[in-house]
């Protein structure tokens, strides 16, 4: 195992000490909350501990039922205690780009769901700006050229290089799990998360975007000093 993986390892199997019996709990998308999802069901199969879980994306769904967790819709439990989920980039403000897996609708969804949000993330995720990932939006398929249009105008992007590819075969654009398409914006630098987030939200056909802005409420950081727990500072 590379000393990357090893680092999420470490910070998905630590975040999981959140969850206690009871709680209804978001599971989040991506390489970092695998670990997480995996000690879960461990703890479920071994201490017998009884949790709600929703999942973020049908990955994350196919990865918790294959390992023995049960699932609910969202809809049926009121409200989630908490969600784990990992993240592309995290600032000082614990400001977040997330949607590196394409799952941000439905993250950003059951994050706000959650009365308590964690991130585990390994250093490399750590940045003073946002930006130098490229910014994931997802846009609705109906228009997507003509949001793409108004984006690279509003922003002053090349049209070109913005559409996210399938991973499998590069000549078909990616799917995401609500049907729609996701642009990548690579932007560099975000000097204010917030402003960006709004003004991309006022565009009609764009159904959300990768900023998670005031969200996050713990950062379980994995360094190679060992674990390090960032609270935001208005928590
Ligand atoms: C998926 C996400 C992921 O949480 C994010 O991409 C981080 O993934 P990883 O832990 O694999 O680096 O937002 O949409």
């Amino acid at each position: 195992m590379s000393s990357t993986e090893e680092l999420k390892k470490e910070a998905g199997i630590h975040a999981a000490k959140f969850i206690k019996n009871g709680m209804k709990v978001g599971l989040g998308t991506g390489s970092t909350v695998k670990y997480t999802i995996l000690e879960l069901s461990r703890r479920i199969k071994e201490e017998n501990l009884e949790i709600k879980c929703v999942p973020t994306s049908i990955a994350t769904e196919k990865l918790s039922l294959e390992n023995g967790i049960e699932l609910y819709e969202l809809s049926s439990l009121n409200g989630l205690d908490v969600v784990i989920d990992g993240a592309d980039e995290f600032d000082q403000d614990m400001s977040l780009i997330k949607g590196g897996g394409g799952a941000l609708v439905r993250e950003k969804i059951i994050a706000q769901a959650a009365k308590k949000v964690i991130i585990v993330a390994d250093e490399s995720k750590k940045v003073q700006f946002l930006g130098k990932f490229p910014l994931p939006v997802e846009v609705i398929k109906f228009s997507w050229k003509e949001t793409r249009r108004k984006i690279s105008k509003l922003l002053q992007l090349d049209e070109s290089k913005i559409i996210r590819r399938n991973i499998k075969d590069s000549n078909v654009a990616m799917i995401t799990d609500n049907g729609n398409y996701i642009l990548d914006l690579h932007l560099e630098q975000i000097k204010n998360p917030k402003k960006l987030e709004n003004s991309l939200l006022n565009l009609a056909g764009i159904l959300d975007c990768g900023i998670f802005f005031d969200i996050a409420d713990v950062v379980v950081l994995s360094t190679k000093k060992g674990i390090e727990i960032v609270n935001n500072k208005r928590a």
